[in-house]
């Protein structure tokens, strides 16, 4: 069950085009708690189409993944905190220095912009990497125990919540405590299409997990009525259908 008043669905808007993610964004009205918009769309549609979609009035989730030394990866989140995600991404690998620089950087922007500053939250293993290929670049552990372990070094950082697989929130809500963020994808609605993903998890299963926000694509935005489709995930969810 939802928290009362939260909807934890993030309806991944995987495109380039902002006109076809503001149609989207419309058409969902407020069955959704806000929108994904990843490096495709930021690639593509650059500032503007972020702006678009902000504009047609959800909260919007930037995830680019940010991954450099410190200072440029604080400069870049400067750069991006005027857009007023309410949450965004940084690489944990990236380390402990640059998640700080991240973090303190996010809030001397919105402090300056007198804004509330954005999550900052933490990609942990790419879940397209497994054991042999993260065994190529020198890390001897299995995904999660990498998982685990760079989740720990977020929390230390100061970050708000880590992205993670379904098969990984319990151990780390475990781990991180009740406040931390866990943003999980590879969602799947009972009864439809897996699609690429492999390891699925419902949406009730993932917030009984441990699970504080659920990012969805396709099952919302490949349905014939994407906006039924959202309204059918908050009901199980004894969300309220609206942002937020
Ligand atoms: O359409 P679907 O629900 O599979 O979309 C999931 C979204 O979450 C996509 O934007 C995808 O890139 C992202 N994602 C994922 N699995 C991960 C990390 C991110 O599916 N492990």
């Amino acid at each position: 069950m939802a928290k009362q008043g939260h909807n934890p669905v993030l309806c991944a808007l995987d495109t380039q085009d902002p006109d076809e993610a503001c149609a989207l964004v419309q058409a969902l009205g407020g069955r959704v708690g806000g929108v994904k918009l990843g490096l495709e769309f930021f690639s593509a549609a650059g500032r503007a189409g972020v702006e678009a979609v902000a504009a047609a009035g959800l909260p919007i989730f930037l995830d680019l993944k940010l991954h450099d030394i410190p200072n440029t990866v604080a400069r870049a989140v400067a750069a991006l905190v005027p857009l007023h995600p309410f949450m965004m991404t940084v690489h944990t690998a990236g380390g402990l220095a640059m998640m700080k620089a991240a973090v303190e950087s996010a809030r001397a922007t919105a402090d300056r912009l007198g804004i509330s500053r954005p999550q900052m939250v933490g990609v942990t293993v790419l879940t397209s990497l497994d054991d042999k290929d993260l065994n190529d670049i020198g890390v001897n552990a299995t995904p999660a125990d990498q998982a685990a372990r760079l989740a720990a070094l977020a929390l230390d950082a100061g970050l708000d919540g880590v992205v993670c697989s379904p098969h990984e929130v319990a151990r780390l809500r475990k781990l991180a405590g009740p406040s931390f963020t866990l943003v999980v994808p590879g969602i799947r609605p009972a009864g439809t299409a897996p699609g690429d993903q492999k390891r699925v998890m419902t949406p009730a299963e993932a917030l009984a997990a441990g699970a504080s926000h659920l990012v969805i694509g396709r099952p919302i935005t490949e349905a014939a009525d994407p906006a039924a489709a959202a309204g059918a995930i908050a009901a199980e969810l004894g969300a309220v259908p609206q942002a937020g």
